[in-house]
């Protein structure tokens, strides 16, 4: 990789995905991974022997006040995204803060608000915004080559153990969590189909949700449906789980007036039907997605590239799954409008 300019990085959560991060942040030779932090001490000291990281905090204020830094990565749970990425404004250190924005629709938009107009960088690591071929996917459907969008359809069938919940109890919890499949893992995939039908956007959800595996033991669900309606009346359906057994691929089916695209994550690139985009093959299989987004943060702080999902971008999504959340409580559609207050 060419070597441009160095992002000194704090690494804050040093379990789960924050330590496959730093890892890849140890792998850029563009970024210096400086300091690790965690409430745990063990996650912290394992994280930074084995990245030989300088500097290890146990406390996220002392962190912001001591170790010297030109920005900070965020893989904590959801309930504590709000306070930190506050936090670290106030010290205009540009963040990288993991999925969601934050555990609940009103105090992401809250904390969108009060950031308008600030120049402190924050992002929010939804990277398969740099999956090559789900990049491609958006561009080629919002350039039209599918004709006028019709529908789409999203299915998230995974699996997952006890160990998940057993390993970080905050994902059973919904004020720590902010929900199961739909907000952790199922974003992912939503955030894209938004991206791709813009500037239409969601107007109204209609959602279920349920616990089909792990009854009695989380607050979260574990499997969702939901059908959202959008402003031009066209539609997605979306099914997320936890409980599906054995784990099969995510797809995503977006049907235009002209063909179909169908990304199906077990094969590479996108299955064009009824249409061959120019751009179709121009992409490369070989990005590891969470590594490019990484490395795009990085050039949007040092050298002002846009990163593709700065906080702002990153509501829409937690807008629908809010509403998707309301109407499994109240058996109806639900509004889903921005702001919510
Ligand atoms: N982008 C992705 O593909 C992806 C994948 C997995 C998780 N995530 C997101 O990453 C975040 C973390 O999830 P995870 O599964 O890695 O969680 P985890 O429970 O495995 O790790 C969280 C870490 O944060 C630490 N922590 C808790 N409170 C802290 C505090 N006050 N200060 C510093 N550290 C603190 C914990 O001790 C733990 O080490 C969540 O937002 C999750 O949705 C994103």
């Amino acid at each position: 990789m060419e070597t441009k300019s160095l992002l000194k990085l704090g690494i804050v959560g040093c379990q789960g995905i924050g330590a496959h991060m730093a890892r890849l942040a140890a792998a850029n030779p563009n970024i210096l991974l400086a300091a690790c932090c965690d409430v745990s001490e063990a996650n912290a000291r394992r994280l930074a022997q084995a990245l030989d990281v300088q500097q290890i905090y146990l406390d996220y204020d002392i962190l912001l006040a001591e170790a010297s830094l030109d920005a900070i990565y965020i893989a904590t749970p959801h309930f504590l995204h709000d306070d930190m990425i506050r936090k670290a404004v106030r010290y205009d250190l540009p963040v990288l803060c993991e999925k969601p924005i934050t555990e609940s629709a009103t105090s992401a938009v809250a904390l969108v608000e009060s950031l308008k107009g600030n120049t402190v960088k924050v992002g929010i690591n939804y990277q398969r915004r740099y999956d090559p071929a789900l990049d491609a996917l958006i561009r080629v459907v919002r350039q039209g080559y599918l004709g006028a969008f019709r529908y789409a359809r999203i299915n998230v069938p995974w699996e997952r153990e006890w160990d998940y919940f057993s390993s970080s109890a905050w994902h059973t919890s919904i004020a720590k969590a902010g929900g199961g499949t739909l907000i952790t893992q199922a974003s992912h995939y939503l955030d894209i189909v938004l991206q791709a039908l813009l500037p239409d956007s969601v107007a109204e959800g209609f959602g279920v949700t349920d616990r089909l595996k792990f009854q009695g033991r989380i607050e979260v669900e574990d499997f969702s449906m939901g059908i959202l309606r959008t402003t031009a009346g066209r539609y997605i359906e979306l099914c997320s789980s936890m409980a599906a057994h054995p784990q099969q691929p995510v797809r995503i089916e977006i049907y235009g007036e002209d063909g179909t695209a169908i990304f199906d994550d077990s094969r590479e690139g996108i299955e064009w039907l009824g249409v061959q985009p120019p751009e179709a093959t121009a992409f490369s299989v070989a990005v590891d997605a969470m590594a490019a987004s990484l490395e795009a943060f990085r050039a949007w702080v040092c050298e002002g590239i846009p990163y593709k999902i700065p906080i702002a971008s990153a509501l829409p999504v937690l807008l629908c799954i809010d509403g998707l959340y309301r109407s499994s409580v109240n058996g109806q559609f639900e509004d889903i409008r921005y702001p919510l207050v």
